[in-house]
């Protein structure tokens, strides 16, 4: 099938390479010409295991192209997905303006005399992470700016993909999520996917929308409850970790997204958390359990400082290592990354720190960045330091060198914010090792 596919951020590059890898004929398209230009050469803007060589090898067997023209694309496309940022405004409403612009230039491109009847049917579908709602609202924008009601469908698909296995994601999903109002748009959309034999759910548009809500909040709510336990196990004695293990091999619950921490970052868990307690309120529901599971996630980073602090007293001055800054490993991504916090409350201690991220190079978007340096690897940075800090669980710093370490070290701390080490190694190291729920 012919399909555009409108915002080339990590959404819809990853659904655009891989529907091309399935064998239908995508264009990414994208206001931001600079990125278009560097995608057309080859280039990705985002680290993304597996997606250079994907798109690399779609745009030379002709499946795949870049545009910034969003009209000639729209206009000879059958299937039309809305990939945009849906950010989060302060009071954590979704801010779904991209999505309405997007939905506007559609219109003007496909509004008008059809030409052949048959082929001017065009499915509009919302792959954005949307308030519950959106799709009658495009619906209804698209009818106003002169799209005749029965010369297309929106239907609202949302993704499940994880940064850094995104493409493993989107090629065996556990469901593929259809909300459609007409049988013909899902039968477009089924169409689509059928090269992936996936279990698909055909529902309503609303349920379609709060699917993809339900899901991020519930697995937030898995991290922020076994934060919680990680938080008593500290207070009684027990270990988070034997915990989480057994809890875990019940069934019913799954040991996954039971690793306690400095919690979730990352762009989405805390937009969607966010816009999820903002649309419950705006509806007239005091969403509880959500707002306990994003201030038990807020609080953990400031817990975790404030170990450090009260080991090393006094942080004025003290070089302090950081090992990793990405919000998890494998991706470059620091949106809302929990390093973001770490830093940002040990430099208001005074602290002079020296960070290492294997693949973060740029923290241009770091507040006072002059203030931290960045290593090029982690003993480089933990030379002259008072504590060695991980943030990341990159698998790299399991290997580290602890003798080594030692030796560069002025102090023995470890604090271990995603219980990454081993602590009984760390000890034997000659370090005083701090987890979470250890
Ligand atoms: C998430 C959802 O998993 C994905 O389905 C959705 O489409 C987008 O949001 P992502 O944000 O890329 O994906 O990362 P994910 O692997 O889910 O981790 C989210 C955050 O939770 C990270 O900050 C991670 O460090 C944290 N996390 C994850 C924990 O703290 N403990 C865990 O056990 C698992």
């Amino acid at each position: 099938m012919k399909i555009s596919v409108i915002g080339s951020g990590y959404v819809g590059l990853v659904t655009g390479a891989c529907l091309a890898e399935l064998g239908h004929q995508v264009t990414c398209v994208d206001v931001d010409k600079l990125k278009i230009k560097l995608l057309s050469s080859g280039k990705i803007p985002i680290f993304e295991p597996g997606l250079e060589e994907l798109v690399l090898r779609n745009v030379s067997q002709d499946r795949l192209a870049f545009s910034s023209a969003i009209a000639s694309t729209v206009k000879k496309s059958e299937v039309i997905f809305i990939a945009v940022g849906t950010p989060s405004r302060a009071d954590g409403e979704a801010d779904v303006s991209a999505v309405e612009s997007v939905a506007k230039e559609i219109a003007k491109a496909i509004k008008g005399p059809s030409g052949k009847a048959g082929a001017a049917y065009k499915v509009i579908v919302n792959k954005s992470t949307v308030p519950v709602g959106m799709g009658d609202i495009v619906t209804k924008l698209l009818i106003k700016n002169g799209v005749a009601k029965n010369r297309f469908a929106v239907v609202s698909n949302p993704e499940f993909l994880r940064e850094g296995s995104a493409l493993d994601d989107f090629m065996h999903p556990d469901r593929i999520v259809i909300g459609a109002q007409d049988k013909r748009a899902y039968e477009v959309i089924t169409e689509l996917y059928r090269p992936l034999n996936a279990h698909i759910i055909f529902t309503s548009i609303k349920s379609a929308e709060l699917i993809k809500y339900a899901s991020n909040a519930f697995l937030a709510t898995k991290i922020s409850f076994i934060n919680e336990i990680a938080n008593v196990c500290e207070r009684v004695g027990s270990d988070v970790s034997e915990v989480a293990d057994a809890v875990g091999l019940d069934k019913r619950i799954g040991r996954a997204f039971l690793s306690a921490g400095l919690g979730w970052g990352g762009s989405c868990f805390p937009k969607d958390v966010s816009a999820l307690i903002h649309l419950a309120r705006a509806k007239g529901y005091n969403p509880e359990i959500l707002e306990s599971v994003l201030n038990v996630n807020q609080a953990q980073v400031e817990m975790f400082v404030g170990k450090i602090k009260k080991t090393l007293k006094n942080l004025n001055g003290k070089v302090i290592t950081v090992l990793g800054l990405s919000f998890k490993p494998n991706t470059d991504d620091l949106r809302e990354a929990p390093s973001l916090k770490v830093i940002e409350l040990l430099l208001s201690e005074g602290a002079k720190l020296k960070a290492y991220d294997p693949i973060v190079k740029n923290v241009d978007q770091l507040k006072n960045k002059g203030m931290i340096s960045l290593a090029d690897d982690p003993y480089e940075a933990l030379q002259g330091s008072q504590a060695l800090v991980i943030v990341t669980e990159w698998p790299e710093f399991t290997e580290l060198d602890l003798k080594k370490a030692k030796q560069l070290m002025q102090k023995p701390y470890v604090f271990d914010g995603r219980n990454t080490l081993n602590a009984k190694r760390v000890k034997e190291a000659g370090f005083k090792y701090f987890g979470i729920g250890k």
